[in-house]
């Protein structure tokens, strides 16, 4: 039994390839501490919910985020959150929270994430400061390592910036470089002039900061602008004041688009969804009509296993090697075991364990059951609460 955890694979498996060419020396010597924001309202989801805890792949935005950092290995990793977002903080543990009393702005949440690492900046017990946003969720390890990566061949730069080139700039923050390449500010879209606009290289909100200058420079953003924030963005103008050299990293748009609105949402889940039937197929997974197929973050998919048109699986969904998903189905919390045969129109709830070699058929709804080895129950059932022996076979219509 052999499993690809279908949203893991991918990134971890480039992220050991990137630090198989990494010196370990030079990796230990740049320890880094990273500091997500999280605090901001949200307000263009219209929704009750903190934007951060709406689902990618049925997973919080902000799980994302944090899984994409685990495999670095941060010092300490802060979460900035506002005032009663105890649903968040919940579920970003282990990872530490700090409070921003108002939506001050970016810049503001960055202060209040640096007095959560203070300690380490006083012991100068890491050399960078990775700043990541919530609504970034996109975001791989490989790419986090190359921003890193950047920081360890330039350690004069005060920043480095991941940056992406959008279809379409719109709200994003533009770069705007120097003549030789060097960055040299980031206009918000609602502070840019005309030309400024026209720029098409953007801010992804991700940063590294040295950490022996991001008090001071944080320290400096003021909030004279367009939205009358404490942007972060300003850090770069700061900088370069200072003669302190930053510079610019690029990564694909499809790791960085930020969400705001239920529309993009929609689009990031597009571009999950096609990563995690990559991922499995790359497991050796067939997916007849992939585009068809929704996986969830921690879907887990064995070799050899057959998915038709149009499933649906759930959180915690388990599919051993060589079983068959036939089309149509829908599980949520459900084990299938090796070989097993499941669908068309079959429904897994939670706690459904399908033996191996075991057949479900059409309608058959199975909840919080065990299905014995190589045991049927093909047509127009409902199974629930129940255990059924090895090799039985249940006729149709049963209901337990
Ligand atoms: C921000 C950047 C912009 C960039 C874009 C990328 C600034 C000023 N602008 O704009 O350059 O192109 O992201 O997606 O940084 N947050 C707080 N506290 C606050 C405000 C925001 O914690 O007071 C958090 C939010 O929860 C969110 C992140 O910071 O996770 C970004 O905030 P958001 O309001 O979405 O910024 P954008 O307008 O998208
Ligand atoms: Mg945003």
């Amino acid at each position: 039994m052999r499993f690809e955890s279908a949203h893991e694979a991918q990134p971890l498996s480039s992220i050991r390839d990137a630090m198989g060419s990494t010196d370990e020396g030079a990796m230990n010597s740049r320890r880094f501490a990273a500091i997500v924001l999280a605090a901001g309202k949200g307000t263009r989801m219209k929704s009750d919910v903190p934007k951060v805890m709406h689902a990618l792949a049925n997973r919080p935005l902000v799980q994302h985020v944090l899984a994409a950092l685990a495999p670095l290995a941060p010092e300490r990793t802060v979460v900035v959150l506002a005032p009663g977002m105890d649903a968040v903080a919940a579920a970003v543990a282990p990872a530490g929270t700090a409070i921003q009393a108002a939506p001050l702005g970016t810049g503001d949440a960055a202060k209040s994430g640096l007095a959560a690492i203070d300690d380490l900046l006083a012991a100068q017990a890491v050399a960078d400061v990775l700043v990541l946003f919530g609504d970034t969720p996109l975001i791989t390890t490989a790419t986090l390592e190359a921003l890193l990566e950047e920081r360890r061949r330039a350690p004069a730069a005060a920043a480095v910036v991941l940056g992406m080139r959008p279809g379409d700039p719109a709200e994003y923050g533009r770069l705007v470089l120097s003549a030789s390449g060097v960055l040299e500010a980031i206009v918000e879209a609602k502070d840019a002039d005309a030309e400024q606009r026209r720029i098409g290289l953007c801010n992804s909100g991700v940063m590294a900061i040295d950490a022996g200058h991001v008090r001071a420079l944080v320290g400096a953003i003021g909030n004279d602008n367009a939205k009358g924030e404490y942007y972060l963005t300003d850090i770069v103008a700061i900088a370069r004041r200072q003669g302190l050299p930053c510079r610019v990293v690029e990564a694909p748009v499809d790791e960085l688009a930020g969400i705001n609105s239920r529309a993009d949402l929609a689009a990031a889940e597009a571009i999950m969804q096609r990563r995690l039937r990559a991922a499995a197929m790359a497991g050796g997974a067939t997916l007849t009509a992939p585009e068809t197929v929704f996986l969830s973050a921690d879907t887990r998919i064995g070799r050899d296993v057959t998915i038709g048109p149009f499933v649906y699986c759930g959180p915690d969904v388990v599919i051993e090697d060589r079983a068959q998903i036939l089309s149509f189905c829908h599980f949520t919390g459900a084990r299938i075991a090796a070989g097993a045969i499941v669908g068309p129109f079959a429904r897994l709830r939670p706690g459904a364990e399908i033996g191996e070699d075991a057949h479900i058929g059409n309608f058959v709804e199975v909840k919080k059951a065990k299905i014995g080895r190589g045991a049927k129950a093909n047509h127009l059932s409902y199974i629930g609460d129940a255990e059924i022996g090895a090799k039985s076979n249940i006729g149709a219509g049963t209901i337990t």
